[in-house]
């Protein structure tokens, strides 16, 4: 993909973009512009669970601009989580009004959440003089989804965002039903770039350069927009054009970040090996006819064999362009 002028930001993608991905990411392909944590929710006894923790300590982020994302519908756990962020030096936190899945759902939370408008608007009220009175500085940006049945739902919840001085607002253009089938709904993004005062950020189904470019032709007037499993996809794919044997070459690299990484978190090696696994359900498809290899890794038992086919892999199959 030719460089944009975009800002690119790296999606939440639990399980996926952890620290250890990111430093790799960052390292091997460029600095992203943001770099967005799976999400954390709200302890009742502590602030944060080891793991969690791991995810936000700066010096596991050195130099990346990284904005830590909080799950919940309740304002006092927001703003606990928050003020522990703030201490750590954190001055952006984001909101997620976008998870779709059921348990989450259920609890009215994620894009539960929007199924109860004024809610919403009350704890965007407690959360927004919370932050103001006792965070100076500190500011929330939302990641959400058009609604839970239909965008219909969407006009009246952009009413409520534009309320509040929102550092930008980030849409992923499907309804928490949808999941990730259908097509993201281009026009209810055309709307809320004409309604919303903050500042909009794309999300959705970007997943090759033709996609990104074509989605600039689109909207020439985008200047951020946040990328998920088609940067896990292809981790360069941001990163400029290059020749198959520098794609290679940082592949190779960065794969090898990412394994000792996990190695080194102690984890066990069942862990590791489920992880870098999860991976190449994305990343396979930079790689023609890899089918037979990809299964392979797919049946690993043991982390040298897993190692051993992942580098064959790398070595012998040909990386598609970004
Ligand atoms: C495995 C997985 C985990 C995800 N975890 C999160 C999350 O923790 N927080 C969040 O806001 N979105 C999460 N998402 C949604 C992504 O951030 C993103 O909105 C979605 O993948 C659509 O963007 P894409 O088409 O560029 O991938 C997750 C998606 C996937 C596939």
């Amino acid at each position: 993909m030719k460089p944009v002028h975009a800002q690119i930001y790296l999606a939440p993608m639990e399980g996926i973009t952890t620290y250890i991905y990111r430093n790799a990411q960052a390292a091997v392909y460029g600095r992203l512009d943001k770099y967005f944590t799976p999400f954390l929710e709200p302890h009742e006894k502590r602030s944060f669970k080891k793991r969690e923790l791991q995810e936000i300590l700066q010096e596991n982020n050195k130099g990346l601009f990284v904005v830590p994302q909080i799950l919940t519908n309740r304002a006092e756990g927001f703003l606990e989580l928050s003020a522990s962020l703030y201490d750590m030096g954190y001055r952006e936190v984001n909101l997620n009004l976008g998870c779709p899945s059921r348990t989450v759902v259920s609890k009215g939370k994620g894009s539960g959440f929007l199924a109860f408008p004024e809610e919403l608007d009350r704890f965007l009220d407690t959360v927004f003089q919370g932050l103001a009175g006792n965070m100076p500085g500190m500011r929330l940006s939302v990641k959400t989804r058009l609604g839970m049945e239909s965008p219909e739902e969407f006009p009246e919840l952009l009413k409520i965002f534009g309320k509040y001085p929102l550092e930008e607002l980030i849409v992923h253009p499907r309804v928490q039903k949808d999941y990730y089938n259908h097509r993201p709904d281009r026009e209810m993004f055309r709307y809320a770039r004409k309604e919303s005062p903050a500042p909009l950020c794309y999300n959705g189904d970007l997943f090759t350069g033709e996609d990104v470019e074509a989605f600039l032709t689109e909207f020439p007037e985008t200047d951020r927009m946040m990328l998920g499993r088609g940067l896990i996809r292809n981790p360069g794919l941001a990163a400029g054009e290059l020749t198959e044997e520098e794609r290679k070459e940082r592949f190779r690299r960065f794969h090898g970040l990412v394994l000792n990484g996990y190695r080194e978190w102690d984890m066990g090696d069942r862990n590791v090996l489920f992880k870098m696994k999860e991976l190449w359900f994305y990343q396979i498809r930079q790689f023609a006819d890899a089918e037979k290899l990809g299964k392979k890794i797919k049946k690993a038992q043991t982390l040298a064999e897993y190692e051993e086919t992942a580098e064959q892999l790398i070595y012998e199959k040909h990386m598609v362009p970004a």
